[in-house]
């Protein structure tokens, strides 16, 4: 990687860790009454949304705008997109704005890739179909690393649909990056066959789910299923449902939102104190903000893997 943020592969340890380090800088930024800085002033930032996202969005659009670039936001609905025009053509026509960045989510595992081979812009991955997340797996570690100083030795958890997540995939390299050890769970049809390649355990179920520092739970992909990988939800929630019953007093609970609230986690842990998601949506902006700066205006080929 060079300009791009296209995988968490892009990034090796330090480079994680710079990118954090500049985010809790830019917190303080967020803490302030005028949550502004001037550096991507004159600079032009497109958010290229294929796909639903509340999160990622907004938060992509207030971090660009909190370093004072000016910001187009296309969705796909509302936009030429939905009369055909494809995605190369939608990119060279909003290349003629001359962004600096272009952020992009799509339905399709590869997007960001393809879209890099067709801009000068800095690409960032804001999600490509089932392969990855980088942003959120970086906000992820952020959360994290505030919490418990440092994810060296920590063991997490990540329950749930494995299979369709970009999340679990950016989230596990990333984990392991920093010196966690991963453990996924969940009904084996949710489990791709070779995800212990990437370093993980895999168990099918919640019986030592008391050995996790942190439960790390995802959203059943339900847009991403053509079959039925589950017998019924209720069955699911039966042996998978993370609850308050379910986890101990220290564990922490974290989710990428949306909660399908009932399904993978209930009402009353997502509402106990152990629960980071609403510290992970406020994560999103600083450590977006970070990965902006770092790709436009810090070394961006410091962020290369060696
Ligand atoms: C995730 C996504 O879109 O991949 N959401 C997010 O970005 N916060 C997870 C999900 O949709 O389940």
């Amino acid at each position: 990687m060079s300009r791009h943020l296209i995988s968490i592969d892009d990034l090796d340890r330090a480079a994680i860790e710079r990118v954090l380090d500049r985010a809790e800088s830019f917190e303080e930024v967020s803490g302030r009454e005028i949550k502004k800085v001037p550096a991507l002033r004159g600079r032009t930032v497109v958010n290229l949304f294929y796909e639903a996202s509340t999160r990622t969005s907004s938060s992509f659009e207030l971090a660009a705008k909190r370093l004072s670039a000016d910001v187009v936001s296309v969705r796909s609905t509302g936009s030429s997109i939905d009369k055909g025009e494809s995605l190369k053509d939608t990119v060279q026509t909003l290349s003629a704005y001359d962004p600096a960045a272009i952020v992009i989510r799509s339905p399709h595992a590869g997007a960001a890739q393809l879209v890099a081979g067709w801009t000068i812009a800095s690409v960032i991955n804001a999600g490509d179909g089932k392969h990855e997340h980088p942003t959120q797996a970086l906000l992820d570690v952020f959360t994290l690393r505030r919490r418990l100083g440092s994810l060296d030795g920590a063991r997490i958890w990540i329950v749930g649909d494995v299979m369709h997540s970009r999340v679990a995939r950016s989230d596990i390299l990333a984990f392991r990056r920093m010196g966690a050890r991963v453990t996924v769970c969940g009904p084996p049809t949710l489990i791709p066959r070779d995800i212990e390649a990437l370093g993980c355990d895999a168990e099918a179920t919640l019986n030592n789910l008391h050995e996790a520092d942190v439960v790390y739970v995802l959203r059943m992909q339900h847009e991403r299923m053509r079959d039925s990988f589950v017998p019924s939800l209720r069955e699911y929630a039966a042996r998978y449902q993370i609850t308050s019953a379910r986890l101990n007093p220290g564990q922490l609970l974290m989710h990428p939102g949306p909660v399908n609230r009932g399904v993978e986690l209930s009402g009353d842990a997502i509402d106990s104190p152990q629960a980071l998601i609403g510290e992970q949506v406020k994560a999103g902006v600083a450590v977006r903000m970070a990965v902006l700066y770092e790709l436009l205006v810090g070394s961006p080929m410091l962020m290369a893997v060696a």
